[in-house]
């Protein structure tokens, strides 16, 4: 273990201190000591949250390819990098060692470059969990290309918007992508969506399904056709620490989502720090990260930290209710896994089953359980200790964003004093606060108030692909330079951290983070919709679930309103994809607005949460009496 990761609780408040006490020498000496650098940096930390300009290694050159894979070569070539689980359990589980990981890295990121990618080129990935997905992660940033992965559970409209925003040249896609008993036709979704997306000019396509695809000429590629007799060795680009590694898109509080930047030199060395601290991994560990690498939680904790630290990393294709909802047991117990980070949608949804789901497997190998992506409910987090941790294993309740690029609030495993539905203590180098309704920092412990972050960290994003002004707008105004995390939080006597959720137009659906903003845009494209506002209830699985209130134009209100119903719901999911989709909809005459103009989504989430005995003073709304009917008619 390094002398930078806490191994006990005082050397994580001594730690936590350091950081704090001078952040460039903590993170200067970590980076020093653990990472390989081309060359050293001028500053550690050159930063203006105020703009914000931030710069972390400012000078220093890096690959961090080199650092996940080709530094591990000389002890443990023969290691397990990625165990690969097929989504099919009669298909053979693939061993990926270091030294095959490599070579095929090395393959694909020639294949990339033969098309002409070069350093700064911006290549999507619109893949299914397999490990191509992970090599040409790692391919484009070993030739210096900057990966955009979007979900394969996307739309064709979501795909190009994305593909769009980033200009991307190149995609990478499948012929299609198993989840289950489905198979999604990621080829023909990728067709649709370069209709409009004039930017690509090559497609490389992989075989997974045999699904039938149409290729193009000229523009589409086979995988295998290109990548079979590629060289083995490939040269690292020279990168400099704030070069852009990779956009992920979020969503956001308008319809257009959020291209986040992250870098390769802070992004590297916190995503290797976090991962170390929170999970305490040690050399022979078996990891998996259930999460799918189209969002942050696989970016970071199947790929980079994992890798960076030389761990053996599970990569699952599958889904946990396939082919039963024994599917995460039976593979803990298959590849022997000690850590299991997973979220709490899953949780509830496995702890509705049978236990014999669970007690079939023999699960002793566990040590380290994690979840992440929203709140965990008291109830999910008693069954998830006493049923799968089997009350030994320390769960960590890791609270982080795609913007954050790492976990920052969490329990370090069998360190940190759990507490259900807390996530507890800030990581060493991350200074959290919470600040009131009038902007000022509250400094009393066992308080409540909205979340932020008031010093700069390796990892946090850089700005949004194209568009500054927004991520100044959105991050760092409403709390001048401070972080604005869009979170509400409380916290104890202890200073243990409780988060209660988003404060924004954000509702998280499954963990996936829905902007309600999109949704009502798509809602609004119906030619029988005057206006819509979307908000989120509580959901005993999914956490949240979407409610739609919806005004319809005069010449429509006749219409028989099941199938205006249907015909919505399946214009959400057509353009936005399933996960968009509400479960409630209701018609009403017109929606509460204030004298501005504005939806007043207070009431709203309210009457879909079915608390409708207080609503506060609504003598400020243009239209009070909309109110009642909305009450009545609720769903
Ligand atoms: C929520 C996922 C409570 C939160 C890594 C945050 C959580 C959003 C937790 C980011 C947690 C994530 N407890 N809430 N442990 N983890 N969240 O960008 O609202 O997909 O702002 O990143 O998920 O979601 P994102």
């Amino acid at each position: 273990m390094s002398e930078f990761i806490a191994t006990d609780l005082s050397s994580y408040y001594s730690l936590y201190e350091q950081s704090v006490r001078d952040p460039s020498k903590f993170w200067g000496d970590f980076a020093e000591k653990e990472f390989t650098w081309i060359k050293p940096w001028d500053n550690v930390l050159n930063c203006d949250l105020s703009k914000p300009e931030i710069r972390w290694f400012e000078g220093a050159k890096l690959n961090i390819v080199e650092n996940c894979i080709d530094r591990h070569l000389q002890e443990n070539a023969e290691k397990t990098a990625i165990i690969f689980e097929p989504n099919d359990p009669n298909e053979s589980a693939q061993n990926i060692s270091y030294a095959e990981l490599s070579k095929n890295v090395n393959k694909t990121a020639n294949m990339i470059r033969s098309l002409g990618a070069k350093k700064g080129d911006r290549v999507c990935l619109y893949m299914p969990m397999v490990p191509e997905l992970a090599y040409a992660v790692l391919a484009c940033a070993k030739i210096g290309a900057i990966h955009s992965v979007v979900f394969a559970g996307f739309s064709a409209k979501s795909l190009s918007d994305r593909i769009n925003d980033a200009e991307c040249k190149y995609v990478i896609t499948a012929d299609g992508g198993y989840r289950g008993s489905k198979v999604t036709p990621l080829k023909s979704i990728t067709d649709e969506a370069l209709q409009s997306c004039s930017c690509v000019s090559k497609v490389i396509v992989l075989k997974r399904t045999n699904t039938e695809v149409d290729m193009v000429l000229n523009r589409d590629v086979w995988w295998h056709d290109l990548y079979d007799n590629q060289p083995l060795e490939c040269d690292a680009e020279v990168m400099d620490a704030e070069d852009e590694l990779f956009i992920l898109y979020t969503s956001g509080s308008t319809g257009q989502p959020k291209g986040m930047v992250h870098t390769c030199g802070g992004y590297m060395v916190y995503a290797n720090y976090s991962f170390r601290s929170v999970f305490q991994y040690e050399s022979n560990d078996v990891y998996w990260c259930t999460a799918d690498i189209g969002w942050i939680t696989g970016h970071s904790y199947i790929i980079y930290g994992p890798l960076s630290a030389g761990a053996t990393t599970v990569m699952f294709e599958g889904v946990p209710s396939y082919p039963d909802m024994g599917r995460f047991w039976q593979v803990v117990e298959k590849h022997k896994v000690n850590i299991l980070y997973t979220a709490p949608t899953a949780i509830r949804a496995l702890a509705q089953c049978d236990i014999s789901h669970v007690t079939n497997s023999d699960l002793s190998s566990l040590k380290t359980l994690g979840t992440v992506g929203e709140p965990i409910n008291l109830e999910a987090w008693e069954w998830y200790d006493e049923q799968i941790g089997k009350g030994k294993c320390p769960i960590v309740d890791t609270w982080w964003q795609t913007e954050t690029g790492g976990i920052m609030i969490s329990p370090l495993a069998g360190i940190t004093k759990t507490i259900p539905t807390f996530a507890t203590l800030p990581l060493p180098g991350i200074q959290p606060c919470l600040m009131d309704q009038d902007g000022n920092e509250i400094t009393e412990d066992d308080a409540e108030g909205r979340l932020c972050i008031k010093a700069p960290w390796p990892s946090m994003a850089r700005t949004i692909y194209g568009n500054h002004q927004r991520f100044k707008g959105t991050y760092y105004s409403a709390f001048p330079s401070k972080y604005f995390t869009g979170d509400g939080a409380k916290r104890d006597a202890n200073g243990n951290y409780r988060i209660t959720g988003r404060v924004d137009d954000v509702v998280i659906v499954s963990g996936h983070n829905l902007g309600t903003a999109e949704i009502e845009n798509v809602i609004d494209e119906h030619e029988a919709v005057t206006e819509s506002a979307v908000v989120g209830y509580p959901h005993p699985i999914k956490g949240n679930s979407i409610y739609a209130f919806v005004t319809l134009k005069d010449d429509s209100k006749h219409l028989d309103s099941a199938t205006l119903e249907t015909e919505i719901t399946s214009l959400v999911s057509k353009t936005l994809g399933p996960i968009s989709k509400p479960e409630k909809i209701q018609f009403c005459d017109g929606l509460p607005k204030t004298r501005s103009g504005k939806i007043m989504r207070r009431i709203l989430r309210k009457v879909a949460s079915n608390e409708i005995d207080n609503f506060g003073d609504i003598s400020t709304l243009l239209n009070p009496e909309c109110v009642e009917s909305i009450v009545v008619n609720r769903k």
